[in-house]
């Protein structure tokens, strides 16, 4: 597994044409047949009446309950826990093919990192576990903070002895530059090459399939820093990696939810009292990576804070990185410990029942925007925003936190609390009026525009969903060139996806999606894209939506276009060329009126 070059498009392309993932799931899940689509109680999520269906003719997975979806690819990746490039390993092995390689110059930017960097890991992991037996005084520490034989070896504890070298010389056969790759060595001013951990606690932390990509360690007394953390590496990334997360998936196969707190102590000891779905950052802030990643496994995240002042800053940033990851059935909440407690110590004394009964109580995380807001604005609890500038500031900072959310239920939720909390006056409450059930286009206010994140069903972004279900929709849209001229928010997605099914008429919507994966589109598509077509094959309303959809597009462009040279010509006034194409709008615009 050396630098192997790119996969080329079309290999993925016919790999997927060539597996049926009604084959590829129902080797895993059992499938039942169910019309045209074969339904399952989703792998993901926890369920009693399935609600996870594949289609053949898309090619293409998706849970109503818990919004998974994807391709064959996907499934593998998500089931299995595989990178992108071992689940397009594993379908060629099954379809009996070979995965063919774009010469080395097209080889991606992101090095490969080869197997040897996850056994050098796993060897220092064995050998810190090794020094611990053999350690009186760290295994003394460990009692003292009262750690059982259990979980010592469920999370893989180990201890790094005093001295300068002896990991190093214990994994020699690496080699210098292995050893400062992994962040296992540094190097100081002389150039001299040294054990980075030395008489420390050392936790593994391992990615979600289980591989050790880097350690916490703790030292034994009062030095600091307290805790040393690898250092980000090709393996690891302190942005989008849990501590805890693979340990929890392992003890439950289908979590429900996940306790995220601050430390790896904390993570160890709710697992030993019984809780075991905790999961740590690593010395970071909550990234909205993270929450993503979370939200990947459970729907619902609780964030667990000392209640002090730290504690609540550092739960309102949770909540501000939380804010463009929730959905609809996607929640997050928030619990606050006894001023002076965190999780390790906490459950230590009121056990586990007790806390989970806190857990089922913590705050909603519509509650804790309400209370947290008047906090971050310097307001005391219950603060009355009479003055008038008070009210400037909520309404400012409330509205920039809404625009972070997409539109779901709990935004709607909150736009009254917040019109009622600032005692907001007509013209104030026109900032949040973009929310409204029923969205109309309005001209922007200000600074305070909130709909630029909205995902709302644009026209565009509709016709994109319909096109990415019906490829043979491509037939309706006529002439490419015509529509790149629009200046329409999501034109160039739409010109890429025509410009793929032109290529090859008979992709599916599995090949489709795939194509734009990590890509700057492959979110949108991951929204846009939801199962929410279910037409029979024959049906009319797919190619109605579509062309209906085209023409609002087309109205629109035509529209703005219009707005552009009329002010144009009010200002600077038009070029002959410019007369012309106004001359040619007016009339079609008028058409399309009529
Ligand atoms: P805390 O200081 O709250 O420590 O740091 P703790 O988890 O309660 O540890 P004990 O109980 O004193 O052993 C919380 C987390 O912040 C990171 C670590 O990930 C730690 O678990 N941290 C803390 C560091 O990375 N470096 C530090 O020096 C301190
Ligand atoms: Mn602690």
């Amino acid at each position: 597994m050396s630098t192997a070059g790119r996969i080329p498009k079309e290999f993925i392309d016919q790999l997927l044409t060539r597996v049926d993932i009604i084959e590829v799931i129902g080797a895993r899940v059992p499938l039942k047949k169910a019309g045209r689509e074969y339904m399952a109680c989703c792998p993901f999520h926890n369920e009693k009446t399935p609600s996870f269906t594949v289609s053949p003719t898309k090619q293409f997975y998706h849970c109503f309950g818990c919004g998974v979806h994807g391709s064959a690819i996907s499934f593998l990746m998500e089931y299995e826990h595989l990178e992108y490039v071992e689940a397009i390993e594993a379908l060629a092995r099954s379809a009996g093919v070979q995965v063919p390689r774009e010469g080395a110059e097209d080889a991606p930017k992101r090095k490969r990192v080869g197997k040897d960097v996850y056994a050098l890991m796993e060897e220092s992991v064995a050998w810190f576990q090794s020094q611990l037996k053999q350690s009186p005084s760290a295994r003394e520490y460990l009692q003292k903070r009262g750690l059982s034989a259990e979980v010592i070896t469920l999370f893989g504890v180990g201890y790094a002895p005093a001295g300068w070298d002896n990991l190093g010389r214990h994994l020699a056969h690496y080699g210098n530059d292995k050893l400062l790759e992994t962040g296992m060595a540094t190097r100081n001013e002389a150039g001299k090459v040294y054990d980075r951990f030395r008489e420390r606690i050392m936790f593994p932390i391992r990615d979600k399939r289980g591989r050790v990509i880097g350690f916490g360690g703790r030292v034994l007394g009062n030095d600091t820093p307290k805790y040393l953390n690898s250092p980000e590496t090709d393996i690891f990334h302190k942005g989008s990696e849990l501590y805890g997360l693979f340990e929890a998936r392992q003890h439950t196969r289908k979590l429900e939810r996940l306790l995220v707190v601050e430390g790896y102590m904390d993570v160890i000891a709710l697992a030993q009292y019984g809780i075991t779905y905790a999961v740590a950052t690593l010395g970071t802030a909550t990234t909205p990576e993270h929450v993503r990643q979370l939200f990947r496994v459970v729907p619902e995240i609780i964030f667990c804070f000392d209640g002090d002042r730290a504690g609540k800053q550092a739960a309102w940033r949770a909540l501000e990185n939380s804010l463009s990851e929730l959905q609809d059935d996607k929640n997050v909440r928030f619990l606050f410990l006894p001023t002076g407690e965190d999780p390790d110590t906490h459950i230590r004394q009121i056990g586990k029942e007790a806390f989970e009964t806190a857990l089922d109580k913590a705050l909603p995380l519509t509650k804790f925007f309400l209370i947290g807001l008047n906090a971050q604005l310097g307001f005391r609890e219950n603060y009355t925003l009479n003055v008038m500038e008070d009210r400037t500031r909520f309404v400012k900072e409330a509205a920039g936190l809404l625009a972070k959310m997409p539109n779901i239920l709990q935004k709607k939720q909150l736009m009254p609390e917040l019109v009622r909390l600032g005692y907001l006056d007509e013209g104030q409450k026109k900032i949040f009026k973009s929310y409204s059930p029923a969205p109309q286009d309005e001209p922007s206010a200000g600074n305070w525009r909130l709909n630029e994140q909205e995902v709302r069903r644009t026209p565009m972004r509709h016709a994109i969903a319909l096109l990415l279900n019906y490829p043979a929709l491509a037939h309706d849209v006529g002439n490419p060139e015509q529509w790149a001229r629009y200046d329409i928010p999501g034109i160039d997605l739409f010109l890429a996806i025509l410009e793929i099914i032109e290529a090859d008429p008979t992709i599916h919507t599995a090949a489709l999606v795939e194509r734009f994966r990590g890509t700057q589109h492959a979110r949108v598509l991951a929204r846009l894209n939801s199962g929410q077509f279910q037409y029979e094959a024959d049906s009319d309303v797919p190619a109605r939506e579509f062309r209906d959809c085209l023409g609002q597009i087309r109205r629109q462009a035509q529209q703005k276009q219009l707005d552009v040279l009329l002010q144009r010509e009010q200002v600077e006034g038009l070029t002959e060329q410019e007369r012309n194409d106004l001359l040619c709008l007016l009339s079609e615009v008028h058409k399309s009126a009529g």
